[in-house]
């Protein structure tokens, strides 16, 4: 028996203070239908990026309340009561991983680097943000925790918010689901890509482009119900693991050329089971299209290696090697800006994950 389980909570702490940045990331294969406590019903692998991030401030104060933890939320330094029932949410999913807790008040503040109507999901990089304070004020009870194990809940946690967000923990490529293809992988964290990664890879750009600002119509958890009786949902589970082991080889042997094939597949048929649902709804819209042929025309003329991928979403994340950035971004000054709300896009690469300020 190990004398671990005989060891309890140490003496409680009065208060503490703690700030993280995490980062969004970027489904290259994605993850799109759920179980249980948000576990994915299929593995995913992302890039994460390095400029769209939340950054999340929390005081945490002993509380008398002693069965919830009670919190204030405050983004772009307004209180905002509407995200409570999210919060909340997380809170209750968490409180059987992190009892210690409930016996405290949380002030939290975040901010988002990324203007907030800009119709990028914030839902990773805010749960991710939000589960690195909780797990380092936990290390103030658990010294002992390694620096692995940290990362590993922290990611397990961030899962319970919003599933992507497990992947915004750590960068610069994360594998979410158990994947034979990685044998280490798992339905409750994610983990990092640990093969030689091809060095094209490490400095990859995603430069989106936004085609709605808006909130979009249907939720991703909506969505992710859908799936649930979905009559291509079988085989769309398949296509995403053998997308996830042609995509490790990808990764290491740098075949732009079967990169542009699996990505793109994976965004477009992440759209087309959103089509084939019932109830059917559409997300992307004609100037997700126009930009999709454009940059297919582009490619096929100039022999640049661009490519595109979607989110659960109308805007396009378009993907490049850094070295091709001052001709794809003159690309999307003279072609691809008319198809863009008020002109905006917004340039982001792969990075390496979050940090404590
Ligand atoms: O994390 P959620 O529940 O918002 O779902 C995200 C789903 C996609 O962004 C469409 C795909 C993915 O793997 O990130």
């Amino acid at each position: 028996m190990k004398t671990d389980s005989f060891v309890f909570l140490k003496q409680p702490i009065q208060s503490f203070h703690t700030k993280w940045e995490a980062p969004s990331n970027i489904a290259l294969v994605k993850y799109w239908g759920k179980y249980g406590a948000q576990l994915p019903k299929n593995p995913s692998i992302s890039f994460t990026l390095s400029n769209c991030k939340t950054t999340t401030e929390v005081i945490f104060s002993p509380s008398d309340n002693k069965v919830n933890p009670t919190f204030e939320f405050y983004f772009n330094k307004k209180e905002r009561p509407d995200f409570h029932a999210k919060i909340n949410q997380f809170f209750e999913h968490i409180l059987p991983y992190l009892p210690g807790l409930k016996n405290y008040h949380l002030k939290i503040s975040s901010y988002n680097s990324f203007p907030h109507s800009s119709g990028i999901a914030s839902s990773a990089s805010a749960m991710a943000a939000l589960a690195l304070c909780v797990v380092d004020f936990e290390k103030q009870f658990h010294e002992e925790l390694t620096e692995k194990d940290f990362f590993k809940k922290a990611s397990f946690l961030a899962r319970m918010g919003s599933g992507s967000a497990a992947r915004s923990i750590k960068g610069p490529l994360q594998i979410w689901g158990k994947s034979p293809a990685f044998h280490d992988s798992s339905d409750l964290y994610a983990i990092s890509f640990d093969s030689s990664l091809h060095p094209v890879f490490k400095k990859y750009c995603d430069t989106v482009l936004i085609v709605d600002r808006g909130k979009k119509k249907v939720s991703s958890s909506i969505g992710h119900t859908l799936m649930n009786r979905h009559p291509f949902a079988e085989k769309r589970f398949d296509q995403a693991h053998h997308n996830c082991k042609l995509l490790k080889s990808v990764l290491k042997n740098g075949d732009i050329q079967k990169f542009f094939e699996i990505t793109e597949s994976e965004a477009l048929t992440l759209h087309a089971m959103m089509i084939t649902s019932n109830p059917s709804y559409i997300l992307m819209q004609p100037q997700t299209l126009n930009i999709i042929n454009n940059i297919r025309e582009y490619r096929a003329q100039t022999k640049i290696p661009i490519s595109f991928t979607l989110d659960a979403g109308a805007n396009v994340h378009l993907l490049y090697p850094q070295s091709e950035r001052g001709k794809v971004i003159s690309f999307i000054k003279s072609d691809l800006l008319d198809f863009c709300q008020s002109g905006q896009f917004i340039e982001d690469q792969v990075g390496q994950g979050a940090k404590k300020i």
